[in-house]
């Protein structure tokens, strides 16, 4: 190994601390030191199943996602309602993709059912070991759905995950920025390995953050090809073109992930789709609309400033008319609960709107906000940690954050919501979900 002389030494170190100060100078915002990111290996053989993760499609089916090196493994999935028992198969489909060198394994999409509610299934993918198991959302209220964005994969990510998991849920909402692989398409393999004792016994719900884009000049020109060859979601049951946004019922909950790194403007297609879901909804069936999204139409966190406010011009109408219950975010590496707000006033009528990009991500915490609070702020805090909203009935709903330094008995913030449908001042009986309704046009 090669010495290097004092002065030289020196020189290093000189020019090594003046690049981290001109670094950090270039972030306009301050973040906890960053760790390191975990690799996490394949320890299967090949034709065993690797990254397996469940996803709602419909009310009763189910989707199973995995990856094999071994590009002969069937498509198939075995399930029952006791161990190793499996007296019902599915087939379904696979593809896999290339990214520059980097080849990807099989990655299989298998739709089962349909699933009886509350129920645990056991389940085998490809006829092969090991055997995995699942719990069905219930078929009504309550139901618990915990949300974290910004998940990535460091010790940060361990601890939210392990947190998680220490108390029971129902559905894991995700609003973006899953790997952080960033082109290294390993990263994404690890990441799968990495979730899925969490992802395989509950199903995983995720949109698109800007570490999914990983566009390349020529080989990836329009992005997401990891995020959208893995993380296949119920797009097209829910009447949409793209997988970057979708929507899906699960007991009286109408979740709506939008895409922040899809076109949104007027003209759009995913305008046009978000204007024709919301008209579906039936509010006397489902009376809570909950919408996610990766870059925060609110946000006063100096990290990411204004980086959702194009999208809240072309969007936030839409959501106002239709009474969207709350609005949960991430990018910014913080947590950030809002008062009900319609276009930057606080409005009884609007979404509660909330950023929970606290999950775990390489780059730190975003630890500065601005001074003096905005009243619109209710609470702020830029600690890793996760969200759980627990849809009590058709009128309740509780919602709390909980930091991973403390138990899950700990909540450090909480809130009761109710639902906009049982509101006298912002819903009528006759209230038209049309969009194009006089009633909607008048209020506004
Ligand atoms: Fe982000």
């Amino acid at each position: 190994m090669k010495k290097f002389s004092p002065r030289v030494l020196f020189v290093l170190l000189i020019t090594f601390f003046f690049l981290q100060v001109l670094l950090q100078a270039q972030d306009d915002f301050d973040r906890q030191p960053p760790r390191q990111v975990i690799f996490t290996p394949h320890d299967r053989s090949d034709s065993d199943p690797q990254q397996v993760h469940i996803s709602l499609v419909g009310k009763e089916h189910m989707r199973v996602s995995w990856i094999t090196d071994d590009k002969h493994v069937p498509s198939t999935v075995e399930y029952g309602k006791e161990p190793e028992v499996y007296n019902a198969k599915a087939t379904g489909q696979n593809t896999s993709y290339h990214y520059f060198l980097y080849s990807s394994g099989k990655i299989h999409h298998v739709t089962i059912g349909p699933l009886e509610p509350s129920t645990t299934y056991f389940y085998r993918c490809g006829g092969s070991s090991p055997e995995f198991s699942f719990k069905t959302p219930p078929p009504s209220f309550p139901i618990e759905f915990v949300v974290v964005g910004d998940l990535g994969q460091t010790e940060w990510t361990r601890s939210t995950l392990a947190h998680v998991g220490s108390k029971d849920y129902d559905v894991f909402l995700l609003p973006g920025d899953l790997s952080y692989a960033d082109t290294l398409q390993p990263l994404w393999d690890s990441f799968g390995r990495m979730v899925e004792p969490y992802a395989s016994q509950r199903p995983w719900m995720v949109t698109e953050g800007n570490h999914e884009i990983e566009t390349l000049p020529f080989l990836s020109r329009h992005g997401f090809k990891a995020y959208n060859s893995r993380w296949l979601m119920p797009y097209a049951e829910s009447g949409s073109t793209s997988n970057l946004y979708y929507s899906f019922q699960v007991s009286g909950t109408h979740i709506i992930m939008l895409g922040s790194y899809a076109e949104f403007e007027a003209e759009s297609d995913q305008y046009k789709w978000l204007v024709n879901d919301l008209a579906k909804v039936d509010r006397k069936k489902t009376p809570w609309i909950v919408v996610l999204l990766h870059a925060p139409w609110y946000n006063t966190n100096t990290a990411h400033q204004g980086e959702g406010e194009s999208m809240r011009k072309a969007m936030e109408d839409l959501l106002y008319k239709s009474r969207v219950d709350v609005v949960f975010a991430g990018h910014v590496h913080a947590y950030e609960r809002f008062t009900r707000i319609f276009n930057n006033e606080a409005d009884p009528c609007g979404p509660v709107y909330v950023t929970i990009g606290d999950g775990g991500n390489r780059e730190g915490l975003a630890l500065t906000f601005k001074k003096p609070a905005s009243p619109l702020s209710l609470y702020r805090e830029p600690t890793f940690g996760h969200g759980r909203l627990r849809v009590v009935n058709e009128t309740h709903a509780h919602w709390s954050w909980h930091r991973n330094n403390d138990s899950n008995a700990v909540v450090a913030d909480e809130v009761w919501l109710q639902s906009l449908t049982t509101s006298k001042t912002c819903w009528r009986d006759d209230f038209d979900q049309n969009l194009s309704s006089p009633h909607l046009k008048d209020e506004l």
